[in-house]
């Protein structure tokens, strides 16, 4: 398996590749800010990595930024969530799209598992790969979670979405959106111990973190 966390631009993005093997296929998430690509394409090739997929977790700037230019370098397809196609509006061709519940396979040892989790964004997505690693783009962070102030951003609906992600296994490994925690990556089940946008028992409690 190949797994690789890459820290890019002033915000921390987080972009992640995952492929089956040095040499094998597998799939980006969340190519950022430029120059990103750059540095993702060295890893790529010294990997020798097949980039069939590139995955957006949502539709902003810092998680998207990379995508045109990695998609050509790479010819991978990119795939995000229908309201995420919609609100890039062009920006980014997507060319599949994420639907809640569908698993994407490369080769015999790498699938991921998309659900959708809105309220960050409309098309706010994660997916568990492996059974191993949950990437949960700007919906959890390390001891916090996204905002919802922004023009599409719904604390309900993201409320909703964390008590979902709050019911998967505790051994999976929170792969965030950004750099923003203690620690670049951290159990679900210590994020359910420590993180107070897990802890809160209804919308109001939710809705009143600081
Ligand atoms: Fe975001």
């Amino acid at each position: 398996m190949v797994f690789q966390q890459i820290v890019q631009g002033r915000s921390r993005n987080f972009a992640y590749l995952f492929a089956s093997r040095p040499g094998g296929s597998g799939f980006v998430v969340d190519p950022g800010p430029d120059p990103v690509p750059d540095r993702l394409l060295e890893i790529i090739r010294d990997l020798r990595v097949s980039v069939t997929a590139i995955i957006l977790t949502h539709h902003h700037a810092d998680h998207v930024a990379g995508t045109v230019a990695l998609a050509a370098a790479t010819g991978a397809a990119v795939h995000a969530h229908a309201e995420t196609a919609r609100l890039l509006s062009g920006r980014v061709r997507v060319d599949r799209l994420l639907v809640d519940g569908a698993t994407l396979r490369w080769e015999e040892n790498l699938a991921a598992v998309v659900l959708a989790t809105p309220g960050h964004a409309p098309g706010s997505s994660c997916l568990v790969v492996n059974d191993t690693w949950l990437v949960t783009g700007d919906t959890l962070f390390i001891g916090d979670c996204g905002r919802t102030d922004l023009p599409e951003g719904d604390a309900a609906a993201l409320f909703r979405s964390l008590q979902r992600l709050k019911g998967l296994p505790d051994h999976l490994a929170v792969c965030p959106g950004h750099d923003y925690g203690p620690v670049p990556i951290r159990r679900l089940g210590e994020e359910k111990e420590h993180n107070p946008a897990l802890q809160a028992a209804d919308l109001a409690a939710f809705k009143a973190i600081p």
